[in-house]
């Protein structure tokens, strides 16, 4: 497992990294583990199962035993994370999960779960399992501090929040949603402050990790790199 390599991208919501990440892996053709996503799936079936965000036990419980499927569609593979998917399905418990997934509704309802140490600890081995030759992609919060602190890269991408605000602001009117600019960086904000006061793996940098502030960078710019620093480090 050890000499398996991995890079690892932290920083906040909105950051850019969920699409930095995949440009990343699919160039690296490495795996890819979107650990958000997880968090995602523990509050959004929590909620569905009807368990209350006051039991932190029935929670990690649920999070220990996630019965969720990442699948390749259109390909006979199903294999979790893989870079170069033409699209990836997530399954939780027989049922496919579509956008609710990455609402804003849903990412401020994990920000909430994940603030729970026990659930956190439960998801622990999951995200390590992903760690697969040739090699490993890990997006998050705590990737370079406590889930792969023996990472050969580590990357923390941040931008301020006002600009992190307008991007979420543009995706959503491209996607055909209207937004509330203002609401928007209320809820960025309030995320922040609640993911890097915990005190379980708060958003921090891991202290060997190189940090990009992508607020005046293009895509491309910050693919290009995050590639040129796995080629030093790999
Ligand atoms: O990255 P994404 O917006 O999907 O993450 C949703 C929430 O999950 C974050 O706001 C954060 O609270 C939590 N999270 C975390 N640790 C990770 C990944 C996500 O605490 N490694």
């Amino acid at each position: 497992m050890q000499d398996i390599p991995v890079l690892t991208v932290d920083g906040p919501s909105g950051s850019g990294k969920g699409t930095i990440v995949q440009h990343v892996a699919q160039k690296l053709g490495w795996h890819l583990l979107d650990s958000g996503a997880l968090y995602r799936l523990v509050a959004f079936g929590s909620q569905n199962n009807h368990l209350s965000f006051d039991d932190e036990a029935s929670i990690a419980d649920y999070a220990a035993n996630l019965d969720v499927e990442f699948k390749l569609v259109g390909s006979d593979s199903a294999q979790p994370g893989m870079a170069d998917a033409k699209e990836l399905q997530i399954i939780l418990e027989g049922q496919v999960v579509g956008p609710e997934l990455r609402t804003e509704t849903t990412g401020n309802a994990a920000s909430i779960v994940a603030a729970m140490p026990a659930v956190r600890e439960a998801l622990l081995q999951r995200q390590r399992d992903f760690r697969q030759a040739p090699g490993l992609v890990a997006d998050g919060r705590d990737m370079g501090t406590t889930i792969f602190p023996d990472a050969g890269a580590k990357i923390y991408l941040t931008a301020s929040a006002e600009e992190r605000a307008q991007r979420r602001y543009k995706q959503l009117k491209d996607k055909g949603i209207s937004g509330n600019l203002a609401a928007l960086l209320k809820d960025i904000n309030e995320r922040d402050e609640r993911d890097s006061q915990r005190t379980a793996s708060p958003l921090k940098p891991a202290e060997d990790a190189v940090i990009i502030d992508t607020s005046n960078l293009s895509i491309e710019q910050v693919v290009e790199q995050v590639l040129a620093i796995c080629e030093q480090k790999f």
